[in-house]
């Protein structure tokens, strides 16, 4: 698709690096080829917790084509390591199942497979405790949670507020432990070269973050590592940091002097590469009889492992989102012998705003009014926790508009009434939110006369499926006011310019902000030097995100999420016919690969209120359901008509593009709406995802159609 000058943004580019992707022309981390490569294959641990005795590697290495089996007798020791899933081989404890104690470097695959299962590792196991319970003896409240908020807030009396308010609403919601899985699994090919640095093929969200955790980790300076990464297939926040197999794949190619690739199969991931805390968290709710909330308590209670703590902050959301006199939140973490959890699209807020959004369908029931207008009334005027104005606050207006559009106003309120033969219907709603944010990056912009490609934009950016090669290149069009046709945009490589991560729906914010810098400048220049003159620009954005943190708004991008439910009474299946998502997020730069944000988010949030969920084995200690057979997510056929729309809005006080992110809002709220449609075909309020027949069969009523 051609675009006109300074008028890319907005339009439904193609994807510019679409056709690569599907001629298998872009490569992958695995993908790379190089000489004399070798392979790793990591040796998990099989206890949750205890020591490593010893390693005995003596029929490993006798099969043909073995060269090492590294683990803690004998691997390297590492620099600096401030993440404790980072300390591979550093020492003798085990802390959860699947840790990796040992690996094995072969000539091929194959054999390095063969030769893991005849590493015979010899423990000294504890006693483990890998389930959380609100009433674990252990619990204790964190000083920050992530990023970096306090762990407890209190505004009023919310005790007093509470015990007097006339309408009460006091339900406790359960979420499980939920695993990333993005289609390609975390792989990486290390390189050593002889001046003593390293090249890291690999699979991340980030190459900036990458590069200097390796090299902290291996006592070299930052320039002597380089990480590329120019295709990635999809990380949902797993691949936001490095995984152990990173060190892995570096320290069997140091032992080596060979290049080693190292792949995590689907199974390992269950244990190595992160995944969504489980939550346990009560919401208390007190409103006057026209439901104005009087006071709002939001409790939560996470895990993290014993080797690092990941607080996450799901009670957070519920410190802006309602005007109510008094609140308060609180976050509570045991440490397990688990796997540490990470994020998870949208970590905070997609189990945060389930439960709140459940609490809210609660309590419109409790005072007999709409769902919609109960949010309506309770709007705040200024952010109720920063005392702050919004940049742009149009939760309302995608409330009323998602009500239009899908049917709302002719809605009955009663549960477990409309019939369609053996199916029961219903229909329901809930908020979406996620903070609109930007970090410093840099950028080069380049002029060479003459060239196909006439400007090259460089920008250490990742596109991890988002689409953000293609929106990048839009924005540069336009910063240039050059068509689209004359912009290359590099990303994926360390050696660029440094760059923020893509997370926390930061990137194309931070990334464009830097590249609209750049742009501008190099434009400036141009109409200074001429056509002749080949041109150069670099910028970062420190200072302007520096004042844009420094403005007295609250930024935060909001949406609506109305789902149908259809259950069968006699099986317990949940089908969703019908999810439309309304969103407000400032300027969409790209239409096309932003509802494919917005529709993928949705989709994950059905395959949390309905499928997914892993499933932890008390007695060895691990996630049970550790591939795609027994981890359910969504499939072709479970999604029927989902489809995400979003308001024109103008947002300046966001970034230079106006633009609020998206990677992430589209989950938030999802699961609440399906678990609201599904109580109100059947009038069973079920408190605990996923919501699957084994939760609703009991409960439902039978031959009554
Ligand atoms: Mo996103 S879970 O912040 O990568």
């Amino acid at each position: 698709m051609s675009v006109t000058a300074a008028g890319a943004v907005g339009a439904a580019l193609d994807r510019v690096e679409g056709r690569a992707k599907v001629t298998g022309e872009a490569r992958y981390a695995y993908e790379y080829r190089h000489d004399e490569v070798a392979y790793a294959v990591i040796v998990p641990s099989t206890i949750a917790k205890g020591a490593v005795r010893s390693v005995d590697a003596t029929a490993a290495l006798a099969l043909p084509g073995v060269h090492e089996v590294l683990w803690h007798g004998n691997a390297p020791r590492l620099h600096e390591v401030s993440d404790g899933e980072l300390e591979v081989f550093q020492s003798d404890r085990v802390a959860y199942r699947g840790q990796i104690v040992a690996a094995v470097v072969a000539d091929s695959y194959e054999t390095a497979r063969q030769a893991e299962r005849l590493v015979r590792v010899e423990y000294a196991p504890e006693p483990h405790d890998v389930l959380l319970r609100a009433d674990h003896p252990d619990l204790y409240t964190p000083e920050k949670v992530n990023p970096n908020y306090p762990a407890v807030s209190t505004d009023g009396d919310f005790d007093d507020a509470f015990a007097n308010a006339p309408v009460v609403v006091d339900c406790t919601y359960e979420t499980p432990a939920e695993h990333n899985n993005p289609m390609e699994p975390h792989a990486a090919l290390a390189v050593w070269h002889e001046d003593g640095g390293v090249t890291l093929y690999d699979s991340n969200q980030g190459v900036v973050n990458v590069k200097n955790t390796v090299a902290r980790a291996f006592g070299l300076e930052p320039d002597q590592v380089r990480v590329i990464s120019p295709h990635v297939g999809g990380g949902f926040g797993s691949k936001g940091t490095p995984r152990p197999h990173v060190i892995v794949a570096i320290m069997a190619a140091q032992a080596l002097g060979r290049p080693v690739k190292l792949a995590v199969t689907r199974q390992q991931m269950f244990a190595v590469t992160g995944y969504r805390t489980p939550t346990i968290q009560r919401m208390r709710l007190g409103a006057d009889r026209d439901g104005r909330l009087i006071a709002i308590c939001h409790d939560a209670i996470v895990q993290s492992s014993t080797i690092r703590e990941f607080a996450e902050q799901a009670a957070v959301p519920s410190r802006m989102m309602y005007a109510a006199p008094n609140r308060r939140t609180t976050h509570r973490l045991a440490r397990l012998d688990v796997p540490t959890p990470s994020w998870m699209r949208a970590p905070g807020e997609t189990p945060g705003m389930y439960a709140l959004e459940s609490a809210m369908d609660e309590l419109a029931i409790a005072c007999g009014i709409d769902p919609i207008e109960l949010r309506v009334r309770n709007d705040p005027e200024v952010d109720p926790e920063s005392g702050h104005p919004f940049s742009t606050r149009n939760l309302v207006a995608c409330l009323r508009e998602g009500a239009e559009r899908f049917g709302w106003p002719a809605r009955d309120p009663t549960p477990g009434v409309r019939w369609d033969g053996r199916w029961l219907v219903g229909t329901g709603v809930a908020a979406s939110t996620y903070p609109a944010r930007w970090r410093p990056s840099s950028a080069r912009a380049s002029y060479e006369p003459g060239e196909r490609h006439t400007y090259v934009v460089q920008i250490a950016a990742a596109d991890i499926g988002t689409g953000a090669r293609t929106a990048l290149t839009q924005i540069a069009a336009d910063a240039l006011e050059a068509p689209v046709e004359q912009v290359e945009v590099q990303i994926g490589d360390s050696s660029l310019p440094p760059a923020f991560l893509a997370g926390g729906s930061m990137g194309n914010s931070s990334w464009g902000a830097a590249v609209v810098k750049a742009c501008r400048e190099l434009r400036a220049r141009r109409a200074e030097e001429g056509d002749e003159t080949p041109l150069s620009v670099e910028v970062d954005t420190e200072d302007e995100v520096a004042a844009a943190t420094a403005e007295p708004l609250s930024k935060h991008g909001f949406g609506a999420q109305f789902v149908e439910a259809r259950v069968d009474v006699d099986t317990g299946e949940v089908r969703i016919p019908r999810a439309l998502g309304v969103f407000a997020v400032g300027r969409v730069i790209n239409p096309k690969t932003a509802r494919s944000q917005l529709i993928g988010g949705m989709t994950m949030g059905i395959g949390m209120a309905l499928h997914e969920e892993s499933l932890i084995d008390l007695e060895f200690g691990d996630y049970l359901n550790h591939d795609l057979a027994g981890y359910h997510v969504p499939t072709n056929a479970d999604i029927e008509d989902v489809e995400a729309v979003w308001l024109d809005e103008d947002d300046p006080h966001i970034n230079p593009m106006g633009a609020k992110g998206i990677g992430e809002i589209g989950i938030v709220g999802t699961a609440a709406a399906v678990g609201n449609a599904i109580y109100h075909a059947t009038g069973i309020r079920v408190r605990e995802l996923p919501i699957g027949p084994s939760r609703l069969i009991s409960a439902l009523p039978r031959g009554n159609r």
